[in-house]
């Protein structure tokens, strides 16, 4: 007789493959939930996520007092902080299985990407993620991808947002508020600037352009940020190029001055909060 199911019985070998297979996976999603919180999956149609430039311009800085933030940055330029602060307990909470056992039922405010966001549309959280969250589809290159960005009720969401910490550094006379989003990949915000303010990436990875005030950036407001980058960036002349960066999660959070455009780009389904300093 041909020993083709070796030492063990083929009871015994079916239960072995059974548990080897459970124990996959087990580790997958666990893997998941430490490493992108289930939120990348695969769109219909689209690729899960962009890749990713790897130049950037913008600072990086690891161990910033905050009197040099204020002398070197806070009034001139974006900058990058590192290590400030430690949100993993926040993180975990924003995974995609808690935030839907905690949120499902909260009904979001979600808007067009575009600048001036003209469309608003109210829906219950879980819908908004299981049926309106997949990675924009590159061909269409419109403005109608709903998002959920801002527009937070801070009562409703007041259990998520009291285990964040916010970059503890602060300008004077201004008050902070957040703003929390989740979006799908190929998302993101066209041109637009405002007040100063951090933005910190809890899943996933966002691209960055920015540009000083003084330097208007050229851009179509109803378009998204995916046809600008393919309409109109590859035309630019270094000259004109914008100061980019691609901000990972975990780590890592983008500080942007007063009044400097920026536009960005969700590489990956991305989870992501504000502080806006006001
Ligand atoms: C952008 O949105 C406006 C208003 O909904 C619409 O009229 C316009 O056609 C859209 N533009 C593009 C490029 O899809
Ligand atoms: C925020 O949520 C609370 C509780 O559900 C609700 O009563 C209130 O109207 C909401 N506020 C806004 C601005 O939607
Ligand atoms: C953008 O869309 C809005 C709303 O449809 C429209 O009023 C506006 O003229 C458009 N802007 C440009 C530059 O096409």
């Amino acid at each position: 007789m041909p020993r083709g199911g070796g030492l063990m019985a083929p009871g015994a070998r079916l239960r072995f493959l059974l548990a080897v297979w459970t124990l996959a996976v087990l580790a997958r999603r666990s893997a998941g939930e430490a490493g992108d919180g289930g939120w990348q999956r695969r769109g219909p149609g689209a690729p899960a996520a962009l890749a990713e430039e790897q130049r950037c311009a913008v600072e990086r800085r690891a161990d910033l007092s905050y009197s040099e933030f204020v002398q070197h940055y806070a009034f001139s330029r974006p900058v990058i902080l590192q290590g400030l602060t430690d949100n993993s307990r926040f993180r975990a909470l924003c995974s995609r299985e808690r935030l839907l056992d905690s949120f499902g039922d909260n009904v979001v405010r979600l808007s067009t990407a575009n600048t001036y966001s003209y469309r608003k549309v109210d829906l219950p959280f879980q819908e908004y993620v299981e049926h309106l969250l997949y990675p924009q589809d590159p061909t269409s290159l419109g403005n109608d991808t709903l998002y959920f960005f801002g527009d937070n009720n801070f009562s409703e969401w007041a259990s998520l947002f009291q285990h964040y910490s916010p970059p503890p550094f602060s300008l004077l006379g201004t008050t902070t508020a957040y703003s929390f989003g989740i979006a799908g990949a190929g998302s993101g915000v066209p041109f637009h600037w405002h007040g100063p303010g951090f933005s910190e990436v809890i899943y996933g990875r966002k691209r960055w352009f920015l540009y000083p005030p003084e330097k208007t950036p050229e851009f179509h407001p109803n378009k998204t940020t995916l046809a600008w980058l393919q309409d109109v960036y590859p035309t630019l002349t270094s000259s004109a190029r914008p100061l980019e960066c691609t901000v990972q999660a975990g780590e890592q959070v983008l500080y942007f001055p007063d009044r400097w455009w920026h536009a960005t780009l969700n590489l990956d389904t991305s989870v992501f909060i504000s502080t806006f300093l006001s």
